[in-house]
């Protein structure tokens, strides 16, 4: 990757003063965490060409070869609660939306935190965070986005889940110019986080709602092997989603799978 090209084009504010690159780590959350134990400023990013065990959600991990596609994690210290973190993982969805918005690419989110272009995921956001009691130290935002990434290596690579998963070059029917998304990428990046820091939680919440499109839709969500079906009333501060049911009760959902 040419982090050059990224430095150059970047037009930020406060995401990426701080811009690291590695053509190979571990994980770019795992380093920049560590890196951020030992004091680094707000809205460093780290980038890497490759990582060796990439981390998903869950304990999954998240499948990342070389030359192909974008891993960053941005580090950021906010004044937050812990609890409204997921502010940060909307954050990161609105903005990889603008990113393939300006690709024509039209993508959905996924309650919490998937990115998918036609029912297939395209990206992912792991937010990590260290915190002492109620404070928050800071917050690393991670994400995964398949920019390069051919079929046939996704059918060789993640077979079990190889119907489920793209990249944009396999929606473009093109190859895309790595660099470049990665700067509209750390710009949204930087518009959300200011936005955040002018406007408030309520504001990316709000956006995030209305893009995601589901509120006052029905759904149904599967928590820990139950299906709970009815329609959505709200997504509150904390990320949690709020259905009502054909009886009129609130069920909160803190965490599930949603499948329709
Ligand atoms: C998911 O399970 O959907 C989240 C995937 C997050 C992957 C990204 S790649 C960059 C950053 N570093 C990691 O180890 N994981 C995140």
């Amino acid at each position: 990757m040419n982090i050059n090209k990224i430095k150059e084009n970047l037009r930020t504010k406060i995401l990426g003063m701080e811009l690291i690159y590695n053509e190979s780590v571990e994980s770019t959350n795992k380093l920049l965490f560590k890196l951020a134990e030992k004091g680094l400023e707000d809205g460093t990013v780290l980038i890497s060409d490759e990582q060796t065990g990439g981390k998903g959600r869950s304990g999954r991990s998240w499948y990342s070869p070389g030359g192909v596609n974008l891993y960053l994690s941005v580090l950021l210290h906010p004044e937050v609660s812990p609890q409204n973190s997921a502010v940060f993982t909307f954050i990161a969805s609105l903005a990889l939306v603008k990113t393939l918005d300006d690709l024509n690419i039209n993508s959905q989110i996924k309650w919490p935190n998937d990115l998918l272009i036609n029912t297939k995921k395209v990206a992912g956001v792991l937010t990590e965070m260290k915190n002492e009691g109620n404070n928050l130290n800071f917050i690393i935002i991670g994400i995964g986005l398949n920019i390069n990434l051919s079929i046939e290596s996704i059918r060789e690579n993640l077979a079990d889940i190889s119907n489920s998963v793209t990249s944009l070059s396999i929606e473009r029917k093109s190859f895309l110019d790595r660099e470049e998304v990665a700067v509209n990428l750390i710009g949204y990046l930087d518009d959300y986080y200011l936005q955040f820091k002018s406007e408030g939680i309520n504001s990316i919440v709000a956006e995030w709602s209305n893009r995601w499109g589901k509120l006052n839709e029905k759904i149904s969500v599967k928590v820990d092997n139950k299906i709970i079906s009815g329609i959505v009333r709200k997504v509150d501060n904390y990320g949690f989603l709020y259905i009502e049911d054909d009886k009129g009760n609130l069920e909160k959902i803190i965490a599930g799978d949603i499948q329709s």
